[in-house]
């Protein structure tokens, strides 16, 4: 891409997160147990062409589970892009980065879910190469109510 090459690595924990701000992140109260879910992260990282590294966003990652069995455990990605580097094709870039790495651990299924409402993260996904599968009925509270979800799946072949 003209602006340079994007990448994604593992960051712990502790890793401040990439200043980002949208309607789709306004959260309200957080669910006390929430810090219960074992979540793993990756910085989104823009190589300018002048090789300056910098932060473009950041992405997580739990695990799903369908069923008691290992084939049963789906991997759910979320995406996060700064604020003055959406729009520029980053998001679907990393997210097709995260969900082939995915893939190379051994995960089949890797999905991602997003409000109905959030056409830029519909496209992305698409041009990422996932598979729009339904909507969830009231699925995610935000600081300012329910919303229905689109669920979006990426499959190994
Ligand atoms: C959603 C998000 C991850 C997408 O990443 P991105 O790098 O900005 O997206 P891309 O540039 O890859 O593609 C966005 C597409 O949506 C389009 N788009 C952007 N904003 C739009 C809007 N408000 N309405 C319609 N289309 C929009 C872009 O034009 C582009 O389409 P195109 O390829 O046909 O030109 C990013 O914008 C973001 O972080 N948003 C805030 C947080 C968020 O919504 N995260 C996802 C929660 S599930």
């Amino acid at each position: 891409m003209g602006m340079g090459v994007i990448s994604i690595r593992a960051i712990d924990g502790e890793y401040p997160r990439p200043r980002s701000t949208s309607i789709y992140e306004e959260w309200g109260e957080m669910a006390p147990d929430v810090r219960d879910m074992a979540i793993t992260r990756w910085l989104i990282e823009l190589t300018q062409t002048d090789k300056v590294v910098v932060p473009a966003g950041d992405l997580s990652a739990h695990a799903v589970w369908y069923g008691p069995t290992p084939g049963s455990r789906a991997i759910n990605i979320g995406i996060s892009i700064v604020n003055e580097f959406r729009g520029k094709g980053i998001g679907a870039i990393a997210q097709r980065l995260l969900a082939e790495e995915l893939h190379r651990q051994g995960i089949v299924r890797v999905e991602a879910q997003t409000d109905v409402e959030n056409i830029a993260e519909q496209k992305a996904l698409e041009k990422a190469g996932f598979k729009y599968e339904g909507t969830l009925r009231r699925a995610q509270g935000r600081a300012d109510g329910l919303h229905d979800i689109q669920v979006w799946s990426h499959i190994s072949s």
